[in-house]
């Protein structure tokens, strides 16, 4: 059992990751800008706190007394708000989090990236060279979203090459986050439902159709928390389900999307996604437990039920 701060823990995918971790055993403690009540929430220690004030965020993470610090806190949508302000935010939060986790002593510090940082969907075209793409496929940022994640990535190789060793390090990129009510019909962060996802490829296409349970984000969180002494330090590792968001095969939709892709596109057959998540399966042991074919058909069956 550790204790852990979770930093936007009452965000959408902040809920799930308390409360993963918390069903785990872990003490949790959410850092927010305001209490939530949130049914995930309920039972959870939490501190109220803008964590853009580096001095009060490293007094709060010391009296925390944590072993470990997820930090989610951001705007977590391109486009949400000015340029600027993202990048200001994003990065400014990451410095003071961060950083404050280093000065306060904890020794396990994880931080959220985001799979953008890849540069899919950029105006001037994007044609990777090689699918699926992994955590060796270079980073071309083309928002502030996206640079200010690939800051956020930096920021802690940086950290490591102040601290050593001895403070553990790791990034992760979370795929489109599926929340387990929105198989139900709930609806995702982009305001529509798992289902016009999957009806409508132009929905999906801006992810790249990538998707992860976020039942399978809290655990890779724990299981890669077990696992920082024993890794290489600062690692990044892409969160993504095992297979595509998407009806038909990438290797037909990528290039209708993407154009100048149909070459390297045409690995991904069957249900293949275009991420890949076999780092996080090589050097953690993790595997999705969640697929959307059969959350979709158990959200079926549990419709049927008569009441
Ligand atoms: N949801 C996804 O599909 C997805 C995919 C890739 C990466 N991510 C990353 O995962 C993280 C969580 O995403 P989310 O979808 O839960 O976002 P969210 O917007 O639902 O939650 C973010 C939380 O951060 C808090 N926060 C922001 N600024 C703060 C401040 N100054 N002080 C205190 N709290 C502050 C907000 O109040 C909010 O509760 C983000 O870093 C996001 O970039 C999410």
């Amino acid at each position: 059992m550790s204790r852990i701060v979770v930093t936007g823990g009452a965000g959408r995918l902040g809920r799930s990751l308390v409360a993963g971790l918390a069903a785990r055993g872990h003490e949790v403690v959410s850092f927010d800008r305001l209490p939530s009540e949130a049914p995930e929430l309920v039972a959870v220690e939490q501190v109220a706190i803008d964590l853009m004030d580096a001095a009060a965020t490293a007094s709060a993470l010391s009296d925390a007394r944590a072993d470990a610090v997820v930090h989610l806190a951001a705007i977590a949508v391109p486009f949400s708000a000015p340029e600027d302000v993202i990048m200001r935010t994003n990065t400014g939060l990451a410095v003071s989090v961060l950083g404050g986790a280093v000065t306060a002593g904890i020794r396990k510090v994880v931080a959220a990236s985001s799979p953008t940082v890849l540069g899919y969907g950029a105006p001037t075209g994007w044609v990777p060279d090689r699918f699926p793409l992994d955590e060796d496929t270079p980073p071309l940022p083309w928002n502030a979203y996206a640079l200010s994640k690939l800051i956020i990535e930096q920021s802690l190789r940086m950290l490591q090459r102040q601290t050593g060793d001895d403070v553990r390090f790791a990034a992760f990129r979370p795929c489109y986050v599926i929340a387990p009510e929105e198989w139900a019909g709930a609806v995702t962060q982009q305001g529509h439902t798992v289902r016009d996802r999957l009806d409508d490829p132009a929905l999906s296409a801006p992810a790249v159709f990538n998707y992860v349970d976020a039942r399978d984000v809290a655990a890779f969180t724990d299981t890669l928390l077990e696992a920082l002494p024993h890794i290489p330090n600062a690692e990044t590792f892409f969160v993504a389900a095992d297979d595509a968001l998407a009806r038909e095969p990438l290797a037909d939709l990528v290039p209708q999307f993407f154009p100048g892709t149909d070459e390297v596109a045409a690995a991904l057959t069957g249900t293949t996604s275009a991420f890949s998540n076999a780092k996080a399966k090589r050097l953690l042991g993790w595997s999705p437990a969640h697929h959307w074919r059969a959350e979709l058909a158990s959200a079926d069956d549990r419709q049927d039920v008569p009441a």
